[in-house]
């Protein structure tokens, strides 16, 4: 991993912390997680890794990815998302990057799929390790325990002022989970604004303080999580759906040298940029890889 991710300012009072080229694979917010998730898996004995994501899912091309550095296959079950040029884009390299990709029609049968294929694996006397969406398991928080706690040595140096506010987009709540323990850790607890760009059944208040206390209770750490606030005006339509207010945000991002893509990032940044006050420096957290993935790149056994 490139780390510490940098830290920036965008324009006066508005910071980013940017993990779009955590690694050189593939970047964004899913590395730190799968960087605890793969030492499991490994330390289990684990030949295959099971998923599950939408059509374009960063979890599941990052999971195929950085699965295959350790030698590790991905069995990927699908649901559908609305069609737009990113995602489309995202599913070619999924289906290149994956050993196996079921299509299904929601989340109950995602259920089912994610039963059956585990259960082929095990039949064919391989060992799957099943990971939760978008990486979010407490142990997978750990990873932005990490983050956080590396956010908070960058403060104390003096490479950023210490903000008012940290602003990241929440789908399956792993990193808003890891940050607001991780910031209790470090002794900075920031409040971190999480803006809802998935379902509420996913992405709540209650999961997110869940999660930071069982990735807490792992480490044996006896604080409790910063304040978390879940902003829920940017879901628009639903998950993955655009928004008429995104074409601005996303021209804004590139004027300041921040590009967005349109289902997690330009939504959280809609909401950053709404939030700022004169209150003090706003953090943004660029969850998104910066890294071009080519089709070619396939898992030990990838199709494609
Ligand atoms: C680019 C991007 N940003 C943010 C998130 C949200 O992170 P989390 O699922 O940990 O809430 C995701 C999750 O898929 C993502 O792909």
């Amino acid at each position: 991993m490139n780390l510490p991710t940098p830290v920036r300012e965008l324009r006066p009072g508005l910071w980013v912390k940017d993990e779009g080229r955590v690694h050189d694979r593939y970047g964004g917010n899913k590395v730190r997680k799968l960087a605890h998730l793969l030492a499991d898996a490994e330390a289990r004995g684990a030949t295959d890794l099971v998923t599950a994501g939408a059509l374009g899912s960063h979890h599941v091309l990052a999971t195929a990815l950085l699965g295959a550095e350790h030698g590790l296959r991905t069995h990927a079950v699908l649901v559908p998302q609305p069609d737009t040029e990113h995602v489309r884009h995202q599913l070619a390299r999924i289906l290149a990057a994956c050993a196996s990709v079921t299509r299904v029609g929601g989340s109950l049968g995602a259920a089912v799929a994610l039963r059956t294929v585990r259960a082929r694996l095990a039949a064919s006397g391989r060992i799957p390790y099943a990971i939760p969406v978008g990486g979010s398991s407490p142990v997978g928080v750990e990873g932005w325990i990490d983050g956080a706690l590396e956010l908070c040595g960058q403060i104390a140096r003096g490479e950023l002022p210490r903000p008012e506010r940290i602003v990241v987009a929440l789908g399956s709540g792993g990193t808003s989970a890891g940050l607001i323990a991780g910031l209790a850790l470090g002794g900075m607890p920031v409040p971190v604004l999480a803006v809802r760009v998935a379902p509420r059944w996913l992405a709540h208040r209650g999961r997110v303080l869940a999660l930071a206390g069982a990735a807490l209770r792992r480490r044996g750490a006896r604080v409790v999580p910063g304040p978390l606030v879940v902003d829920p005006g940017w879901l628009g339509a639903g998950y993955g759906c655009s928004d008429p207010r995104l074409d601005v945000i996303v021209d804004q991002g590139r004027e300041l040298g921040l590009p967005l893509e349109p289902t997690y990032t330009a939504k959280a940044f809609g909401a950053c940029l709404a939030s700022a006050t004169n209150h003090g420096p706003v953090l943004f957290l660029q969850t998104a890889s910066a890294i071009r993935i080519r089709t070619a790149d396939r898992s030990p056994d990838g199709r494609g």
